[in-house]
């Protein structure tokens, strides 16, 4: 039962909820940094599934692990242990350095985990009443009723009715706000490393370990969203590693299964008890099969060293954006990010939009973030060819903006 292009998209446009702003091609397959549609044509993906195809696409150390584990086992549900994640929560909370982790389906069910851990940790503690969550103006977490409370951006919310109740934002980056609003109901504080959708917006010098230290202060968990960060992204495994500013909690997901759905709540011993048997769950997470492609993943950046690979790869992008800011003063506007989570912030008038159709016509895909940013998230097995491929497609959509701008004026 083959269909066409042409079926397929009336079928898919007839029958899925508009959630989603989908151009006319549909995607049937991928190869390392490269993906085709059903018409045959070829695109060079920078963008990684927004920075989830860590192994890039059909890589043989995940199609060998999750043949092998869908012929074998595929879930079974929490009641029991299931092989592959006995093995990789030990591999993952050693590689992340924390103690012990919760598996989900999402980075959202992480977060949301984040929200109900740090809650009981301290109801467990008798003090009930130490609710308040703090989060950051512009930041994202997640789409859930309390993911998305705590994503400080009302566009987000609105039309959901109140947001959860107890939560705050402050300006991100600013510690003097954090400081203020930080008090005895404080239950934790929640932050990116870098704001990802926000716009790639890298937290200052200190930010992190200032948060650290007032957390600790006030007796309020830390949380890092290292959704998007995390897996190696930033050239470390998580861009906590940089720093060595460890958190209470951690929420890992996207990149970790290689593009299988799963995320993981990672936490230290000394919250080890705040989730006591039947407190949480998932019916899915940490099944078999999403165990086994991410123990793939872990072992294949592991052995093909790429942490270190995305921080140079990472190195190279961020040069050849801050290149385009000097080329195209009129349109760009500042290159930043770390490792291969790269942003190219645009004039705000540019039509960002137009600028990835630009480069989809090219035959790249990138994504943007915040309102203006034009963000890098490819797969961590990206070469530099591909690379400046990809940056060269973008210097001449940049290039026919600036003459049009230049014909304008
Ligand atoms: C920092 C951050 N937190 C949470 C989420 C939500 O993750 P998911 O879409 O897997 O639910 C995202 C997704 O983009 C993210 O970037």
């Amino acid at each position: 039962m083959a269909k066409n292009t042409e079926e397929l998209l009336a079928g898919a446009k007839k029958h899925l909820l508009k959630t989603y702003r989908q151009p006319d091609f549909v995607l049937a397959r991928g190869e390392g940094c490269r993906l085709w549609d059903t018409d045959g044509r070829q695109y060079l993906d920078l963008y990684g599934g927004i920075a989830v195809s860590a192994l890039g696409h059909a890589h043989p150390a995940l199609v060998a692990a999750v043949a092998a584990q869908a012929a074998k086992l595929v879930h079974t549900a929490n009641y029991f242990y299931n092989e592959p994640n006995a093995q990789l929560a030990s591999r993952l909370c050693e590689m992340a350095k924390m103690d012990r982790v919760f598996f989900t389906n999402s980075g959202t069910e992480a977060v949301e985990g984040a929200i109900k851990l740090s809650r009981r940790f301290h109801f467990a503690r008798g003090d009930a009443q130490r609710l308040g969550l703090v989060a950051t103006l512009n930041a994202f977490h997640g789409r859930s009723m309390g993911a998305v409370s705590l994503t400080g951006q009302p566009k987000y919310w609105e039309g959901f009715g109140a947001p959860i109740a107890d939560v705050s934002h402050v300006a991100y980056g600013d510690f003097a706000a954090m400081e203020r609003r930080l008090n005895d109901r404080t239950a934790a504080v929640f932050v990116e490393p870098i704001q990802g959708e926000g716009g790639v917006l890298p937290a200052p010098p200190g930010y992190l370990a200032g948060l650290r230290a007032l957390c600790d202060r006030v007796g309020a968990l830390l949380v890092f969203d290292e959704i998007q960060t995390g897996i190696a992204r930033t050239g470390a495994f998580m861009a906590w590693h940089h720093e060595g500013v460890q958190p209470d909690l951690l929420c890992s997901a996207k990149g970790i299964a290689g593009g299988v759905p799963m995320g993981a709540l990672l936490t230290t011993e000394k919250f080890a008890d705040a989730l006591p048997v039947g407190a949480h769950g998932t019916t899915f997470g940490g099944n078999a099969l999403a165990s086994a492609a991410a123990l793939a993943v872990l072992e294949t950046i592991e052995r093909d060293g790429l942490i270190a690979h995305a921080k140079a790869r990472g190195e190279h992008l961020l040069a050849s954006l801050a290149k385009l800011v000097a080329k195209h003063p009129t349109v760009a506007v500042a290159a930043r990010g770390r490792g291969l989570l790269c942003g190219l912030e645009l004039e705000k008038s540019v039509d960002v939009r137009g600028v990835l159709d630009g480069l989809r016509a090219r035959g790249v895909l990138v994504s943007s973030a915040g309102t203006s940013v034009i963000r890098f998230a490819p797969p961590l097995i990206v070469s530099d060819g591909e690379l400046d491929e990809g940056v060269a497609a973008l210097d001449a959509v940049l290039a026919d903006l600036s003459t049009k701008l230049e014909v304008k004026s």
